[in-house]
């Protein structure tokens, strides 16, 4: 009868369980007993060839027996804790298991020693949206709508229409982008401003040197007085901090309509120092635009153009870590593919 087969199950097991003495024999025993085709499971499977009658009162008792023995393994399985291993159980001489260690992304390593190095001379650092109103990107930098300059950052824009005042919305194109929205916080006051903007820039570009998601690092000095050998003088000192000691930079005339004069920067080439190189031709390599802040712009930020001055400059950041490292690496996109292969060899 199933009914007496249960508690002879029962006994049977819990004066088994009494005398197992290591836990790969208690294992062995709850897999034998308990397990899904263990006896136990067996016997229940046994439940519908009993009488109907009976049926309810057998049914309990499996169920009860089975919250028994539960608890008795339970009870049993404390004996054989860690605390109950021996050292001889313990293999002291296998090597450990060594966790992969990750490491910062090139780019987040880069804009962490730019921002060091700024903030030693007193630059603070902040951040603008990825997102931008036109008037920020273009118009208060003194590109009106429509003026060809604009083309020049080939712009993502997220409204096809003006959504107000500021005009459309767009993917900001630069970091200069957040050089009113500065000024704006700190002009009715008339403080000095030393930014630092390190922030994502998206532009329609997608090539070996270009990525459409890039970033920028934008230093903007807004005070009384402020003169172009103080932007000489703050360039060449992060080109010798960033680069290296033997590294110059030279001012280069340009064109960009929110700085007057404007100039491109070049720093002195890594393989020949301004020798000239097959690498570099004349000695130097291009780092970015940089200029005294023209000023309608000063006056969009709400600056008195008659009495404060300033300067700024914008580098690419992928650029200056690339240059930095003289990496030749062929394609830029790959810094984004999120291939740990390339990126783990940095
Ligand atoms: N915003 C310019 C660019 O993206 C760089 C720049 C910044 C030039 C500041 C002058 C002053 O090319």
């Amino acid at each position: 009868m199933l009914k007496e087969k249960l508690e002879k199950l029962k006994e049977k097991a819990i004066n088994e369980l009494t005398q197992v003495k290591d836990s790969n024999s208690f294992s062995l025993l709850e897999i034998h007993i308990l397990g899904r085709k263990g006896e136990l499971a067996e016997l229940v499977k046994q439940l519908p060839t009993v009488p109907v009658k009976e049926r309810p009162e057998v049914g309990a008792l499996s169920n009860e027996i089975k919250r028994e023995l539960l608890k008795c393994f339970e009870e049993k399985k404390k004996d054989f804790n860690v605390s109950n291993t021996t050292v001889s159980d313990i293999d002291i001489t296998l090597p450990g298991i060594r966790h992969a260690k990750g490491s910062l992304h090139p780019v987040t390593w880069a804009i962490e020693e730019l921002e060091r190095i700024f903030t030693r001379l007193g630059f603070v650092r902040v951040r603008y949206n990825e997102v931008e109103w036109d008037y920020y990107a273009f118009e208060a930098l003194n590109m009106p709508k429509d003026h060809p300059a604009r083309d020049e950052w080939e712009t993502f824009f997220l409204t096809d229409h003006e959504v107000g005042p500021l005009g459309k919305i767009v993917l900001t194109p630069h970091t200069s982008s957040g050089q009113v929205r500065e000024m704006e916080k700190y002009s009715k006051t008339g403080e000095p401003i030393r930014m630092m903007n390190i922030s994502k820039c998206y532009r329609r570009q997608i090539d070996i040197s270009h990525t459409p998601m890039f970033h920028q690092f934008e230093g903007l000095v807004v005070d009384k007085d402020v003169t172009m050998t103080q932007l000489l003088g703050t360039l060449d000192y992060f080109a010798k901090e960033f680069f290296g000691s033997e590294r110059k930079v030279r001012l280069r005339p340009y064109h960009f309509r929110f700085t007057e004069p404007s100039f491109e920067v070049d720093i002195t080439c890594a393989l020949c120092l301004g020798k000239g190189c097959s690498y570099c031709k004349d000695g130097w390599t291009e780092l970015g635009g940089a200029g005294m802040v023209h000023t309608n712009v000063l006056k969009a930020g709400g600056y008195d153009a008659k009495h404060y001055s300033g300067f700024a400059f914008g580098f690419g950041v992928e650029r200056c870590y690339l240059m930095k490292n003289n990496l030749n690496i062929g394609d830029l996109r790959q810094l984004y593919s999120n291939d740990i292969r390339f990126l783990k060899q940095f």
